[in-house]
């Protein structure tokens, strides 16, 4: 059985979802890490509530990102992982990890990439008016929200409540990266 990591900043609802999927064994992997850089994100909580291990950082106790890079990747190895899933961690990930981990990172994003790119896509994509929204999985690279795409699910939505909008991007979400990390660890 494979070991996965999962990045998280905030909520970690895409966590809870690839947490109860290993758990159940619809997906054939263990989270052997949780790793987050704010401590007070409730994803802290949910990691505990499902018995995963956690690292939780303040990156400002770091002179550099290459400096917390390095003891992550120091944890993601005694851990034994071999997949990395970033599920709303909200930094761009440098050279350090991409390197230890090359083709093994991979990003849930919530816009058809390569449309709206950044830390606020559902809310840029309704403000600028689109009628088609959707979630991308793809690989990480040095790019912000770049790399090859791996699935993406798109679905219509006109009406008018952002916080609606939301919640159908995260309910696309969840099923599409249990089932994207599902065939990933099984070697499809
Ligand atoms: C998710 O919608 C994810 O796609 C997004 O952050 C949210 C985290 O929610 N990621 C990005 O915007 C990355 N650029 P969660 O903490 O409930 O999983």
């Amino acid at each position: 059985m494979k070991t996965i990591a999962v990045f998280a900043s905030g909520s970690g609802s895409n966590f809870e979802a690839l947490a109860a999927a290993c758990a159940d064994g619809r997906i054939d992997a263990r989270i052997g890490l949780m790793v987050c850089d704010r401590p007070g994100a409730y994803v802290n909580e949910r990691a505990a509530r499902y018995g995963v291990p956690t690292f939780t950082f303040r990156p400002k106790d770091y002179a550099s990102k290459a400096d917390y890079e390095r003891e992550i990747v120091r944890r993601l190895r005694e851990a034994g992982v071999e997949l990395i899933c970033l599920a709303g961690y909200m930094r761009i990930v440098s050279d350090v990890l991409l390197e230890a981990y090359p083709e093994r990172i991979i990003n849930i994003h919530p816009s058809l990439l390569p449309a709206f790119k950044g830390a606020h896509a559902i809310a840029d994509a309704f403000a600028y008016g689109v009628k088609v929204f959707g979630v991308t999985i793809h690989y990480v690279n040095g790019e912000l929200d770049g790399g090859r795409i791996l699935a993406q699910r798109a679905f219509p939505y006109e009406g008018d409540d952002v916080g609606e909008l939301e919640a159908m991007v995260h309910a696309v979400e969840h099923p599409l990266y249990v089932e994207t990390v599902a065939r990933l660890v099984a070697g499809r």
